[in-house]
């Protein structure tokens, strides 16, 4: 096999990341990428990191011709675009909307929950701005609860980028917020994710703490 081409930023705990890595694996890639690991947070920058991104986040992708692309949604995109087996993002039509939309949604639950982290492991205990980690869980709730209620069907039909985006996000709600038992209010969606924790590719990119 030749040597890799391109270089991801990488942290295995990022749940962003983690859609690349998954999407790599479900597309048979991941020989192509190299991994730069790097340990960042937003008051702890990675400094080679903010040559390539001046925004500081991962994921990163450095391309074989040096360009860098990101975020997460501008590397699935490309590298969906780097294989011939079927498409992971519907190339037209409605479903390129409605799974782009739900994929959205499983985005806007992650960043909830990496906001609840921060907040909770980097700022002073009696700081904590209760509020904001109140409404950042209410956001989380309701975007489960959205999937519970409209897109279990479509989660199952295709493992595609709406499906690696959620099945991701839970991945990190497992991890970081244990204590939103979101299982009990979203049985669906719970045995969903169970099954598709046992796909190779999420027990590959399983977060290592
Ligand atoms: C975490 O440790 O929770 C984390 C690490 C990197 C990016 C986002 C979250």
């Amino acid at each position: 096999m030749s040597a890799p081409s391109m270089t991801l930023y990488h942290n295995s705990l990022s749940p962003f990341v983690r859609k690349v890595m998954v999407l790599l694996h479900e597309t048979g890639q991941t020989g192509r990428v190299a991994l730069q690991d790097c340990v960042l947070t937003p008051v702890n920058p990675d400094l080679s990191l903010n040559e390539d991104n001046p925004l500081g986040k991962i994921p990163a992708l450095r391309l074989a011709d040096g360009t860098v692309i990101h975020d997460s949604r501008v590397i699935l995109d490309y590298l969906d675009h780097q294989h011939v087996g079927n498409p992971l993002i519907p190339r037209e039509g409605s479903a390129r909307w409605r799974r782009l939309t739900l994929a959205s949604v499983a985005d806007g639950i992650m960043d909830a929950s990496v906001l609840v982290r921060y907040e909770l492991v980097l700022r002073d205990p009696q700081k904590h701005w209760d509020e904001y980690l109140d409404a950042q869980r209410d956001k989380i709730r309701r975007g489960l609860a959205l999937l519970e209620k409209d897109a279990i069907a479509e989660l199952t039909s295709h493992f595609d980028v709406a499906a690696i985006s959620v099945a991701c996000a839970l991945g990190y709600i497992d991890l970081r917020h244990p204590d939103l038992e979101w299982r009990e209010a979203n049985p669906q969606l719970a045995a969903w994710y169970f099954e598709v924790s046992q796909r190779p590719s999420m027990l590959a990119t399983m977060p290592k703490v």
